[in-house]
């Protein structure tokens, strides 16, 4: 996750942002029921209305509750499927609470209304994500329900109305990228003062459906935007954040940015991002599933570590021999490829790596939604093509 707005900051006002440190633990993103009531096109956990076998019931996942507070867990994200849809999902949020743990509730927010929202907001979640991927016909298109926007919309107004703490998140795509301005105006109409800009990542139907996904120019006007907002923001004294989720080469072109409009101030971005350090799988961000397998992220449900049924989280996360989580552990990745060369690795850490699997069945291959060009990551094609061309005729 890339904290867009608090990095602008840092350029505009040198000193006014903490660096980032080393969290005490992973943060857990949990997807605790698969059912769910829409039938997302881009969905990566395959999500459909059916009840799935298997789920951890209340006492097996306040067992996992225990767990992850003693491995000192400091953030956790109750998802699904549809979390919603699960009866204890505010018995599980308000145990979270009572922990100590950063909680925060991922919704599609279509079934929040008039008779839940006290339930909701007496739950106490930190932090309420709910999901709009356009304007209302591309939005019902994208969640393949009619209504979906009106009801997502009213959810949105229902949460801030009860003072919970709201945030917007648009997964962009080829298909509704021409919207994204008119979201970030909604959220700003709405008052809302966090929107989340998710990248297509190429799992479950996101990944079958992975030709949808944005071309590298439409994501740069996409960042350039979000950019400019941000520093708006900022002038108007408006504490927004922006914030993107799987493309950590939002950061380099960040930095990129920088060196165009404040080359004075560039390096010292640099050194905030360095800190950041770009993709977290395996290392601090982490991911149970419905059936309490144990993944190094969300994206990642066709590699397993471990069930907690069988071991405790923190010792599937702590002590796992498994070969590709210890590759991401390693300091630096064993990237291949374009992104094998490129000298701006330090500050992405390699980008996605689930989309340089789906393509190349190669973990470990360039990330193909890396929308920097050559100049910007300092190398030449031939650093990374020749690789390839002797590959083939090896
Ligand atoms: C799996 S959903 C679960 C929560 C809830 N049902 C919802 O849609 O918000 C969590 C978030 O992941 C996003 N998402 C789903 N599939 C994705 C993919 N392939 N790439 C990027 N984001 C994705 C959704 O748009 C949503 O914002
Ligand atoms: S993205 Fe969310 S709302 Fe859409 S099908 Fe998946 S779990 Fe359901």
């Amino acid at each position: 996750m890339f904290r867009l707005s608090q990095f602008v900051r840092e350029l505009l006002e040198p000193g006014s942002q903490r660096k980032p440190g080393v969290p005490p633990g992973p943060v857990v993103i949990w997807n605790l029921i698969r059912r769910c009531n829409l039938l997302c096109k881009h969905c990566y956990s395959i999500s459909a209305d059916t009840n799935f076998k298997g789920e951890l019931n209340t006492e097996e996942a306040l067992t996992v509750l225990n767990d992850l507070k003693q491995f000192k867990v400091p953030a956790l994200i109750l998802s699904g499927g549809e979390p919603l849809m699960r009866p204890d999902i505010h018995q599980l949020g308000m145990a979270a609470k009572e922990l100590g743990i950063y909680t925060g509730l991922s919704t599609n927010g279509t079934l929040i209304n008039e008779s839940n929202i006290d339930e909701i907001a007496a739950a106490g979640y930190d932090y309420v994500g709910i999901s709009l991927d356009g304007l209302r016909d591309t939005h019902d298109a994208f969640r393949r329900k009619e209504g979906a926007f009106d009801d997502s919309l009213h959810a949105v107004k229902l949460c801030l109305d009860a003072g919970i703490k709201v945030g917007l998140r648009f997964t962009i795509t080829a298909g509704n990228s021409h919207e994204l301005t008119d979201l970030v105006q909604l959220s700003e109409d709405l008052g809302v003062d966090k929107f989340y800009l998710s990248h297509l990542n190429y799992a479950g139907r996101g990944n079958k459906n992975r030709g949808d996904d944005a071309f590298h120019r439409t994501t740069r006007d996409a960042v350039d935007m979000l950019i400019e907002q941000a520093i708006k923001d900022h002038e108007n004294g408006f504490m927004r954040d922006f914030v993107t989720g799987n493309n950590d080469a939002d950061g380099v072109y960040l930095y990129q940015w920088a060196l165009k409009n404040f080359p004075d101030r560039a390096e010292h971005l640099r050194e905030h991002l360095i800190a950041w350090g770009g993709n977290q799988s395996g290392r601090y961000i982490s991911n149970i599933d419905n059936l309490g397998n144990v993944h190094p992220d969300t994206f990642w449900w066709e590699h397993t570590l471990g069930n907690v049924r069988e071991k405790p989280f923190s010792e599937i996360w702590s002590q796992s021999d498994d070969q590709l989580l210890s590759e991401f552990r390693m300091q630096p990745r064993p990237l291949k490829g374009r992104c094998g060369v490129c000298q701006q690795r330090d500050i992405c850490g390699g980008n996605t790596r689930v989309r340089a699997f789906q393509l190349y069945k190669d973990a470990w291959e360039e990330d193909p939604a890396c929308y920097l060009t050559d100049d910007e990551i300092g190398v030449d094609p031939s650093m990374y093509s020749e690789r390839i061309n002797m590959e083939a005729m090896g």
